[in-house]
């Protein structure tokens, strides 16, 4: 696996933000990342993706621009699939906007341009799935050209994306001038602060997925941003567990990741980075998993039973890393969170950081806390967390993959293509 021993500091100042472009009467693609995966939005209040775009659009709406919502929903494979419909995210967007907006049923086309036609300013629309399209996930230049004669301006809201190279994100910045929104240029400056944050630093990763995070971890020992203490909760737990010969009967543990999970707490050891592994779990049936049915040791599972949260051996433990520790990443879900029963995990590790004595608001010199994962922002909002954390600091990302990208040292390829297209027009400037 490669480390990139250097990553290269995104100059900020140089991006075109909001404030870049008079905006009034404008017609404006907004670009959003408000992908569920296909959980339709409608069941809860105000999803947290929207939640986090609202001053980009509200400012947008405030200076009198036509605005016209893309987003992409799961991955439909240029297939249209209707519960992956943008339709679904509609009555959460008329809310949060306090206005009627009209669906349309595609993203380009004759309607779509009629529609955005006779949009007045400081309206909004909501146009179809992008990703209904084939030619958006393979940045094909007609759909852009067909997506720009709906706009005069591209705003990019879009941070959980960033690490796609696809045409309503990539191939349109080409075609239309582009900003970058609020919670992007949020999200870009937490990312800097992590790179230049002080150690000792501590990096919980969970989460469902765990062939994608080795590579964080291999970062996270080696990189260039190097974490002293390393808590593995989710099924990566689990799995680290395994590479250390558990047998944790029907809990999830990825097999693929094993052998890898071996070599990395071998070399964790030589490096003198400590690993926490989960001590004790709260456990159910596999049968009734949502059901709490008693406190195992990792060697102590019978053989129906399934690890579903950490334990409170654990939890006492990572609680006062998170407490004390000056720089924490909190990457992906420790516990089956979608379960009451097993939320605990969650919500005491959320407590810890929000009691510790100094937190972030003197700035990087004390400490910088960064929490991402869709699972994770998902679990702390429905907890009500997630309000006090931002209030007291804590970064929270609405990104997974695009903020992985970028910690194991993948630059931006739409961060780098405005970057160039800065660059011309500063030399001619002097
Ligand atoms: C995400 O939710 O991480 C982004 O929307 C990217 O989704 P993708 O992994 O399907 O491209």
């Amino acid at each position: 696996m490669l480390v990139r021993n250097k990553m290269q500091a995104i100059p900020l100042t140089k991006l075109p933000t909001l404030e870049s472009l008079p905006l009034q009467g404008k017609r404006v693609l907004l670009r959003l990342d408000l992908n569920d995966g296909g959980v339709a939005y409608s069941t809860q209040a105000m999803p947290y993706r929207l939640q986090a775009s609202l001053p980009t659009l509200e400012y947008l709406l405030a200076q009198g621009a036509r605005v016209a919502i893309l987003t992409h929903r799961g991955r439909p494979q240029g297939k249209v699939v209707p519960e992956l419909s943008n339709q679904a995210l509609l009555p959460a967007l008329q809310a949060a906007v306090g206005q009627p907006v009209e669906f349309i049923p595609d993203c380009i086309g004759r309607m779509a341009q009629q529609a955005m036609a006779h949009l007045p300013p400081g309206k909004v629309l909501l146009l179809e799935n992008t990703r209904f399209h084939l030619a958006e996930q393979l940045n094909q230049q007609p759909f852009a050209t067909a997506l720009a004669q709906l706009g005069d301006i591209l705003v990019n809201e879009a941070f959980a994306s960033a690490h796609r190279i696809q045409a309503s994100t990539n191939a349109l910045a080409a075609l239309l001038p582009t900003l970058f929104g609020r919670q992007f240029m949020r999200e870009l400056w937490w990312l800097e602060q992590w790179k230049s944050s002080p150690s000792p630093r501590a990096v919980l990763v969970g989460g469902h997925a765990v062939l994608p995070k080795l590579e964080l971890l291999q970062h996270c020992l080696h990189g260039p941003t190097k974490a002293e203490v390393l808590l593995l909760g989710g099924v990566v737990g689990p799995t680290f567990l395994a590479a250390k010969d558990h047998d944790l009967r029907y809990t999830r543990v990825d097999f693929d990741a094993v052998e890898v999970a071996r070599n990395l707490l071998a070399e964790a050891g030589v490096l003198g980075c400590r690993v926490h592994l989960p001590r004790d779990f709260t456990v159910a049936n596999w049968q009734t998993p949502a059901l709490a049915q008693g406190i195992r040791k990792p060697y102590r599972l019978t053989a129906d039973e399934t690890a579903q949260d950490l334990g409170p051996d654990t939890l006492q433990i990572w609680q006062k890393i998170l407490r004390s520790t000056p720089s924490v990443l909190w990457f992906g879900s420790v516990g089956m969170w979608q379960h009451e029963a097993f939320q605990t995990g969650t919500e005491l590790l959320a407590q810890a950081l929000l009691s510790r004595p100094h937190l972030v608001q003197a700035g990087a010199q004390a400490g910088v806390v960064l929490l991402a994962g869709n699972g994770l922002m998902q679990a702390l909002h429905n907890s009500g967390r997630a309000g006090p954390l931002a209030a007291a600091g804590v970064a929270l990302s609405t990104a997974g993959g695009a903020l992985q990208h970028a910690l194991t040292g993948h630059p931006f390829p739409v961060v780098q293509a405005a970057l160039q297209q800065a660059q011309p027009h500063e030399k001619g400037s002097n």
